[in-house]
């Protein structure tokens, strides 16, 4: 019956006040939007709402004993009580007591002898505001849930596009299944080494996981070559950095995929490709990509030879320090191999 101004629930009302003819008027007056539980004293009214729940006080302000402020202090003191909105209902008053009340935590004041239609306004104005307050921080708990709710499905939801996309490339290079996720494994091992924060760690994940994405745009007869390359072929398969930087570049959210892509095959020298990059002129990320990928290539069988064995492999990122590789990130693959002690990282030699 009150849906208007208090939910789906009657709102219950407590009136204290010595006067009986009041307390009837207010009875009357809200017998069709709440219950009125009515109490002739302060220490009534306050017994009874240790033990009941009220959604609003009517209080007077004169009454023998207990007057209506006694009341008040008490109700805001306790923290059972204290939230309950209170309109204290007063004859004649100064400004000076009214402002008290106010300072006292009442919410509103009534005149007496009062209308019912604007007691019933005031009482309702109340309600609805205590009403929406509640429900407010509710919803906003309920928004800020579904959205961190919507953002972890969105991210797991491109954690497995990026992984999707990994397995269409590594599905092209018929030598290389799950290189790009072993890549994207190391380069993220690598990263925690150097000290990077888990974030950072993330995205070194996926640039490694998207770094040969340009092998897409690459002949297939080319990538599943046995053998050596001629110039030509190897000028057509270089071409995959440019391609790859060019496809990930339209993920603009993630400008660094793009930059994984395009550097992964610089050299430390400055004698890698496409742009001749060197030392830390090479984006840090697609330094430490450079080693994760050399690694993961070298451990893995091809077409004309079997994986090499870790030792080797370790041989050649030591060799390759300087020259090939930004130094500090070869030893730490190199440490990352060393402690590797059952070879369960990368060894096919058996
Ligand atoms: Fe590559």
């Amino acid at each position: 019956m009150t849906d208007s101004f208090y939910g789906e629930r009657t709102p219950h009302l407590l009136a204290i006040d010595d006067d009986d003819m009041n307390l009837m008027m207010i009875s009357r007056a809200f017998k069709n939007e709440a219950e009125v539980t009515t109490m002739r004293s302060g220490p009534e009214g306050l017994a009874w709402i240790a033990e009941n729940n009220a959604d609003l006080v009517m209080l007077d302000f004169r009454m023998p004993g207990m007057d209506g402020f006694d009341v008040l202090r008490v109700l805001k003191h306790d923290p059972h009580t204290a939230d309950i909105p209170v309109i204290m209902l007063t004859g004649d008053i100064s400004v000076e007591l009214e402002s008290k009340g106010f300072i006292e935590g009442a919410t509103d004041f009534v005149r007496k002898p009062f209308i019912p239609e604007v007691m019933r306004q005031r009482v309702r104005r109340v309600l609805r505001y205590e009403y929406l307050q509640e429900h407010l921080e509710q919803e906003v708990n309920r928004q800020t849930s579904l959205a961190e709710t919507r953002l972890a499905e969105s991210r797991e939801l491109f954690r497995e596009m990026a992984i999707a996309l990994a397995k269409t490339i590594d599905a092209k290079d018929n030598y290389t299944h799950g290189h790009s996720e072993r890549v994207a494994d190391y380069a993220k091992l690598i990263a925690q080494r150097a000290g990077d924060d888990e974030e950072a760690q993330k995205r070194i994940y996926y640039m490694g996981l998207l770094h040969d994405i340009g092998k897409i745009g690459v002949a297939g007869n080319i990538i599943n070559k046995p053998g050596r390359l001629d110039d030509e072929e190897f000028h057509t398969i270089q071409s995959h950095t440019i391609i790859g930087s060019d496809i990930l570049r339209t993920i603009q959210q993630f400008p660094d995929l793009s930059i994984g892509a395009r550097s992964h095959h610089e050299r430390y020298d400055g004698k890698g490709y496409p742009d001749k990059l060197a030392g830390e002129a090479i984006p840090r990320p697609a330094r430490i990509i450079a080693v994760a990928d050399t690694y993961d290539a070298m451990t893995s069988s091809r077409s004309y030879r079997k994986g090499l064995p870790q030792a080797v492999a370790r041989a050649e990122i030591e060799k390759g320090k300087g020259t090939q590789f930004d130094p500090h990130f070869a030893d730490l693959m190199l440490q990352l191999i060393d402690e590797d002690k059952d070879f369960t990282m990368r060894d096919e030699t058996d």
